[in-house]
């Protein structure tokens, strides 16, 4: 199983997890912005400083076969053995990508994730899932392989800006959802302006570990997993038309919409209570505006969520909640009610 180390020393646990795994070369992955960063944050470790560093182009576009390949070829031309290690410092771009590079190279080395945004602490970086965008899908080719150790230390996220902060925070909020009155309450009350970094530590650690309690029963998403996904199939076709006409959303707003629209349909199918629709409506309301989709886009994004990888045959698959912590995998809604429930995000109306 993957080992999730909350930490408060970075360098000290570090030290311990390399002093624990076998290994004949180290290699550290970061890109053009976590070496800057975030790299000198561990280079005062010995065995990361004598590292080989390898560095990509930082942006999501860039997770893309270019990218893996000029990562492959510096571990092949580098003495990288079977027996090599892979450290991934950065955001979910790059342990999605360096994951993928490590879980192919020579069938397989280890890799250590260090995730440097909230997006990848709570979500990217913890589960397993690797890869890269292809053909201009997200994550189109890819494959599970837990990295052996992922570090979280909160330490990176003080230098987030507003955005990519609430980008990571969406991811959260579905967590909230899919667990526990408790914990979505938790996740409503937090000022996000006034960020308190000691209470967000807290926060991390109880939201990883509602992910961790998911993928252990199903690492390969055959079920459970599937409660993951809340928000995401409207989320995801948000997210790449808005790429598609070049006024690209991050992957959080994109989600933080989605989800709107999912618990209206959630209300529509399964019974979901109003009032807690309302409250989450309220809350992402106040922290992800910039919503400009309108009529135009609707076929647009009705077609990017017919080709969603999580469908099975022809219909869209849907997560959806009866209640809070309450998950119904497997659904499906048809092209009205989802233009219905674009225009609940869009106008507040329909219920
Ligand atoms: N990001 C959803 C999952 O890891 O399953």
């Amino acid at each position: 199983m993957q080992k999730v180390i909350k930490s408060t020393d970075i360098n000290k646990d570090l030290t311990d997890i390399l002093g624990q795994l076998s290994f004949d070369k180290l290699f550290i992955l970061t890109d053009e912005n976590t070496d800057k960063l975030c790299y000198p944050y561990i280079a005062e470790n010995e065995q990361i400083a004598k590292a080989d560093k390898i560095i990509i182009k930082a942006g999501d576009n860039n997770k893309n076969i270019e990218s893996l390949s000029s990562i492959w070829q510096y571990l092949s031309e580098n003495g990288a053995t079977r027996h090599s290690l892979l450290i991934n410092l950065g955001g979910g771009m790059l342990t999605d990508i360096g994951g993928f590079a490590a879980a192919t190279f020579k069938r397989g080395i280890k890799c250590i994730n260090i995730p440097t945004t909230l997006l990848g602490a709570v979500d990217a970086a913890v589960g397993g899932k690797t890869g890269i965008n292809f053909n201009g899908l997200k994550n189109e080719i890819g494959s599970f392989a837990p990295a052996e150790t992922v570090l979280i230390d909160s330490v990176f996220f003080r230098s987030l800006d507003h955005q990519n902060f609430m980008s990571g925070y969406a991811e959260m909020i579905k967590h909230g959802l899919i667990d526990s009155d408790k914990e979505w309450k938790a996740t409503l009350s937090f000022d996000t302006e006034e960020i308190d970094y000691e209470k967000l530590k807290q926060l991390v650690v109880d939201s990883v570990a509602v992910k961790e309690r998911i993928v252990e029963v199903d690492p390969y998403e055959r079920g459970i997993r599937k409660a993951l996904n809340l928000g995401h199939t409207i989320g995801h076709a948000f997210e790449s038309l808005s790429y598609e006409i070049n006024k690209p959303v991050q992957h959080g707003y994109a989600v933080a919409w989605g989800i709107i629209c999912e618990l209206y349909l959630s209300i529509k199918h399964c019974g979901f209570p109003k009032d807690k629709l309302y409250k989450t409506v309220h809350f992402i309301r106040q922290n992800y505006d910039g919503f400009y989709f309108d009529c135009e886009h609707y076929e647009k994004l009705y077609q990017y969520m017919k080709h969603d990888k999580k469908n099975e045959s022809d219909t869209i698959n849907f997560t959806f909640l009866s209640d809070v912590g309450k998950i119904e995998i497997n659904r499906t809604a048809n092209k009205e009610e989802i233009f219905d429930s674009i225009d609940f995000l869009r106008e507040g109306i329909g219920l």
